[in-house]
């Protein structure tokens, strides 16, 4: 059995100095921080900035796992890897075609960032099908992007058997991540799917005691 791994999302923290005390006290307890970046075209609303990851990274141990969803940020992806993202995800939908797309993500490995490849949930996972060979992870949304505290979109469960199959069919390595509405009910579904690693929000966020909720997450409590 895969380890099963959390990735706590920064967009519920309301400030920096919030933001922080959560990634600390979360520290033991997760496998990586989930930096959600977004810009006003892509998303409609504008949240975490290069500097700030710099910022977290300079303040922080854990591994940091970077979601862009932004348009093509053109010179600036490296810039992201040097301010200490650990892994980078870039979105499908963020490029005008798949040779730029693939441009990315060779920078992303040569400046030595894991590289990950996101899609919306209206964007058929086929599409997408044949640039996973290069990734190291896949990150399914399954919730439109934008905002935490959304309902968990339940096609994802297919998606998810679709696309670990053909990683098992094809002998590919790379990481399945999910986001978005996860609870610890759909957190098992999607473990026992082939998911690696899930990302929690508000779940985790909302939570009296944080560091059980990562733990139950991960199914290593009841
Ligand atoms: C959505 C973000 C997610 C979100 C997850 O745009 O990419 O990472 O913060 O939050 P929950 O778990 O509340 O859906
Ligand atoms: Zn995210």
């Amino acid at each position: 059995m895969a380890k099963k791994m959390i990735s706590i999302s920064t967009e519920p923290t309301k400030n920096f100095g919030e933001l922080l005390e959560y990634a600390n006290i979360l520290r033991d307890s997760c496998d990586f921080l989930h930096c959600d970046v977004m810009d006003e075209t892509f998303v409609g609303r504008d949240l975490l900035s290069l500097e700030t990851i710099k910022k977290i990274n300079a303040h922080t141990l854990i591994m940091l796992d970077v979601h862009l969803m932004t348009n093509d940020l053109k010179n600036k992806y490296v810039s992201f890897v040097e301010a200490g993202a650990n892994i980078l995800t870039i979105h499908y939908e963020s490029f005008s075609s798949e040779k730029r797309l693939l441009k990315v993500i060779k920078q992303i490995h040569d400046n030595g960032a894991l590289a990950g490849l996101s899609f919306k949930p209206e964007t058929p996972l086929d599409k997408i099908l044949q640039m996973v060979k290069f990734v190291d992870l896949v990150l399914i949304m399954s919730v439109k992007p934008g905002k935490s505290g959304q309902n968990f979109l339940s096609e994802t469960y297919e998606k998810v058997e679709k696309l670990n199959a053909f990683r098992k069919n094809n002998g590919l390595k790379f990481f399945i991540e999910v986001d978005g509405g996860i609870v610890p009910e759909i957190a098992e579904k999607l473990f026992d799917r082939g998911v690696d690693i899930v990302v929690s929000g508000s779940y985790v966020y909302n939570s009296d005691d944080k560091k059980n909720a990562c733990l139950t997450i991960k199914g290593e409590k009841n």
